[in-house]
């Protein structure tokens, strides 16, 4: 290699040592990793004058190779020294700047603020603690139903308008990912359009006396607006037993509305129809605060399960009579509450539903 500098002597002792010093000295200079790398190349890299005079010792006379082979061992330990005292500075400084840099300041965080139950989940368990005060059990069904729960079983003849689509949402043929199509789903299945199909799922099931109360949500092709939503909640309730009449129907809706209104909460029975109870009737609520003066405003249906309906489930109505009740779950709220605008229990802004109180779990 072509060089103005005198190629190094391994026997030069006190020119190792210049070169040892020179070294160290640029290790020393150098301020970050990459400088000292390049430090390193150019004092002790292959074309280094140490590294030369290491390889010159090979060509000297063998009496002289032990005096070169101290000389540069001790001249490659203090270099190699001097790197790795240097190298240790340089990243114990790198990674004091990069904790300093990327530093987490965990006292500025503060603790998130906590969500809040929305009421009408307080309400389903205000509503079923309710029920199951008084001895009765909670059921469930599925909100995808098969039409015969929803209709059939509960009477309604096969052209009856609620089937109609304006109300119903159809959920055509379903079929598994692998193409399978599902049993039944070819006979119709539907949302729930209300709950009283778990009346008649219930009825299957068990064998009198029953008592139950069933919360849960149900669909109608509604469009969203300040009083409907297509999805909302209803509760059902059903008793069926020996000897049961519409007082007992009456006693119930009212002990209930006392539970949700008040003590002063009563209720009124107008005639009406539903195919699968007989007598049926809507039921309205007293409502002192009803817009434009006390009045009656109408919570919900009810009646005494139609014996058809009985029969459907395989109950003798001859020894058994029940009776069933079904109201809004929002538009409870919503008088309860004193709330205008379904929107507000639909959007799920937190700040609606932390004005009921309803923070964390338990309530
Ligand atoms: N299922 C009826 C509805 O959704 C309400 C109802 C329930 C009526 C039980 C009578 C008995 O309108």
């Amino acid at each position: 290699m072509p060089t103005d500098v005198p190629p190094l002597s391994p026997l030069d002792d006190d020119g190792v040592d210049r070169a040892v010093t020179a070294a160290a000295d640029a290790f020393a200079a150098a301020t970050s990793l990459q400088e000292l790398k390049d430090a390193r190349l150019a004092h002790v890299g292959d074309a280094s004058p140490i590294s030369q005079a290491n390889q010159a010792i090979r060509s000297l006379d063998k009496a002289d190779k032990p005096t070169a082979g101290t000389i540069m061992g001790s001249a490659r330990g203090r270099v190699q020294k001097a790197l790795a005292a240097r190298q240790a500075e340089l990243e114990a400084a790198e990674a004091e700047r990069v904790l300093n840099e990327e530093r987490v300041d965990v006292t500025v965080s503060r603790p998130r603020p906590a969500g809040s139950r929305h009421p009408l989940s307080a309400l389903v368990d205000d509503v079923s603690d309710h029920f199951v005060s008084l001895g009765w059990q909670i059921a469930e069904g599925p909100e995808l139903e098969h039409e015969w729960f929803n209709f059939d079983a509960l009477n309604f003849g096969v052209d009856h308008p609620a089937r109609q689509m304006q109300d119903t949402f159809y959920v055509g043929e379903i079929d598994l990912p692998d193409g399978t199509p599902v049993e039944g789903a070819a006979d119709g299945l539907v949302l729930r359009t209300h709950t009283s199909p778990v009346q008649a799922r219930t009825m299957l099931d068990r064998t009198p006396p029953i008592y139950i109360a069933c919360p849960g949500k149900v669909f109608r092709t509604d469009a969203l607006d300040a009083t409907h939503t297509p999805v909302f909640h209803q509760v059902e309730g059903l008793a069926v037993d020996e000897g049961l009449t519409m007082a007992h129907l009456k006693g119930t809706i009212d002990h209930f509305a006392r539970a949700m209104f008040g003590p002063e909460a009563k209720t009124r029975l107008r005639p009406s129809f539903f195919p699968f109870t007989e007598p049926s009737a809507e039921m309205d609520l007293w409502f002192p605060q009803k817009k434009g003066g006390a009045g009656w405003i109408e919570w919900g249906g009810c009646g005494m399960v139609n014996p058809n309906v009985l029969r459907a489930v395989g109950i003798d109505p001859d020894r058994y009579t029940g009776f069933a009740f079904g109201m809004g779950l929002e538009r409870t709220l919503m008088l309860r509450n004193g709330i205008a605008d379904m929107h507000d229990i639909v959007e799920g802004d937190v700040r609606f539903s932390t004005q009921f109180g309803t923070t964390g779990r338990g309530n």
